[in-house]
């Protein structure tokens, strides 16, 4: 039996969007020592980097696990044009009742970039950085 060969091909893309980090179940001290400055009542901005890496088998017909152009498209309907330059708080309703931190927004990005890829390719990682040192990584 011959097994398929699986191989993770991603594509990168950047968006830009403030945010705060406050919890107001709890005080602005709690807040203060919790968040430090992501804490700051008028806001703070990152530029945001991101890779989606997806998996699959070449297509015997292209080579492709997936084309990525249709992978950037995706990233483009769907992230980059809903978070680009938007204030994650206020401005993206879906995450209106979550804290918008690095966590929330991967997860995020992951439903929306699932639904919409071709059959026979399966969404493997989406790897968000926020900053130089602070970056996570969502397996689903
Ligand atoms: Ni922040």
């Amino acid at each position: 039996m011959s097994t398929k060969p699986i191989l993770y091909i991603s594509r990168h893309a950047h968006f830009n969007a403030a945010h705060k980090l406050f919890n107001s179940n709890f005080d602005e001290k709690w807040n203060d020592e919790t968040f430090g400055p992501c804490a700051n009542k008028n806001w703070h901005g990152h530029n945001f980097e991101l890779i989606v890496t997806v998996k699959g088998s070449p297509n015997p017909d292209t080579g492709f696990v997936m084309d990525l152009k249709v992978l950037s498209k995706i990233i483009k309907e769907e992230v980059t044009e809903v978070l680009d330059h938007k204030n994650l708080n206020l401005d993206v309703p879906a995450l209106k009742d979550v804290l918008p931190s690095i966590e929330h927004i991967v997860i995020f990005i992951w439903g929306q970039i699932k639904v919409h890829l071709p059959e026979g390719v399966e969404l493997h990682k989406i790897h968000l950085r926020e900053t130089n040192n602070n970056f996570v990584e969502y397996y689903g």
